[in-house]
């Protein structure tokens, strides 16, 4: 690298961006960053919609606690975000193609003269991250999922919000199935793993919880909703994960990937409650709470986990600690290899006690 600034001396300046879907507590870790950055003589620049930041010309800009006040409280990202832009296969409109913009993204990192850059965002984006650790960038990163699915670290920030949400929509579903006799059924965003699912169905109350861990038997599922109405429980509450799938069948996908974007899920609440109708004789209703849980103010819980990644993310920058990703192992934030999380998934155990917990609360499990 051309630069070769002492890190741990004040005029370090720190590159800071988010990338992939947003999570509530993005801004209160740029906020964090920027504090703590600051406050130890550190100059932070902002770096616009992920990557983007560091391959368009003029899409940075410089961060003062001034810019970040009154942040912490609020859902999304100052900085912008896109889960579309991979430099190493960045999709290029008009040739239908893709290209890689990582060696430009090297050059801008020290045109811009950072010192280092600070990478908040999911597994996809932490993988990005690690590439550019092995070009040479001292990079850090933070977890960031409403999913939770990131490994080595217990917590990500996003998804305490999210579950609170999605609880507070189950306690309303709860009265409205209650009076009518009806079976409702949620679907709630978790792509390969059930933790929101799960989470929000036994804070809920839920009665069944699908989760991508767990392929469900439509036919078990309906035998118990029946059961409840044999004991005069005449309403059931059905929490689903976008990832969940049917016994011998597949995830139900709303679009098909393309080689820049992944997937979208979507549809298996539909297809559930379509599913239990005849089976069960009780009229069902489908519920999709898609992005109304990713947004909005992050919990306290959230505000401070988010708070605390930020302040030791900056600590890594200043001890010169690169190629880390902070994470939660309570109750202190840690430091682990980012090549430790690439292409990993943190999955619901089954042997978890959550899912001897929901089995002894009588929630049926679709298995
Ligand atoms: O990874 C978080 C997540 O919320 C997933 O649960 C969901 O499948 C995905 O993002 C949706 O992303 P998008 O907003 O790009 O459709």
């Amino acid at each position: 690298m051309s630069d070769t600034r002492d890190t741990t001396a004040p005029g370090t300046r720190i590159g800071v961006l988010t990338g992939g879907g947003d999570a509530p507590g993005l801004n209160a870790v740029i906020r964090a960053v920027v504090k703590a950055g600051t406050n130890a003589g550190c100059e932070i620049i902002g770096l616009e919609d992920s990557f983007d930041g560091l391959i368009e010309p003029d899409r940075w800009r410089r961060l003062t606690p001034r810019d970040v006040t009154g942040i912490i409280r609020l859902g999304g990202t100052i900085l912008g975000t896109t889960n579309r832009g991979n430099p190493f296969a960045y999709p290029v409109a008009t040739s239908g193609g893709t290209r890689d913009y990582s060696a430009r993204c090297v050059e801008m990192y020290h045109e811009l003269g950072l010192d280092a850059l600070i990478v908040i965002g999911g597994d996809g984006t932490l993988a990005i991250a690690d590439q550019f650790f092995r070009r040479g960038i001292p990079v850090v990163g933070v977890p960031k999922t409403i999913d939770n699915d990131i490994v080595e670290t217990t917590d990500t920030f996003g998804f305490d919000t999210a579950v609170n949400f999605a609880t507070e929509a189950i306690d309303r579903l709860h009265t409205t199935a209650e009076s009518h006799h009806r079976v409702l059924v949620l679907e709630v965003m978790g792509r390969y793993a059930g933790w929101i699912a799960l989470y929000a169905g036994v804070a809920g109350g839920a009665d069944v919880i699908l989760i991508p861990e767990i392929p469900f038997d439509i036919e078990k599922v309906a035998a118990h909703i029946k059961a409840r109405d044999a004991y005069g429980a005449r309403f059931s509450i059905v929490v689903v994960a976008e990832g969940a799938i049917p016994v011998g069948g597949t995830v139900t996908v709303l679009a098909a990937g393309t080689p820049e974007y992944v997937e979208r899920l979507g549809g298996v609440g539909a297809r559930v409650t379509a599913s239990l109708q005849p089976l069960t004789g009780k009229e069902t209703r489908n519920v999709v709470l898609g992005h109304l849980q990713r947004g909005g103010p992050p919990t306290s819980f959230d505000r401070v986990l988010a708070t605390r990644f930020g302040s030791r993310a900056v600590e890594l920058v200043l001890a010169g600690d690169f190629g880390k990703m902070v994470a939660f192992a309570p109750p202190d934030i840690v430091a682990v290899p980012l090549e430790k999380i690439v292409g990993r998934t943190r999955k619901v155990s089954l042997d978890s006690d959550v899912i001897r917990t929901a089995r002894a609360m009588g929630i049926a499990l679709g298995d």
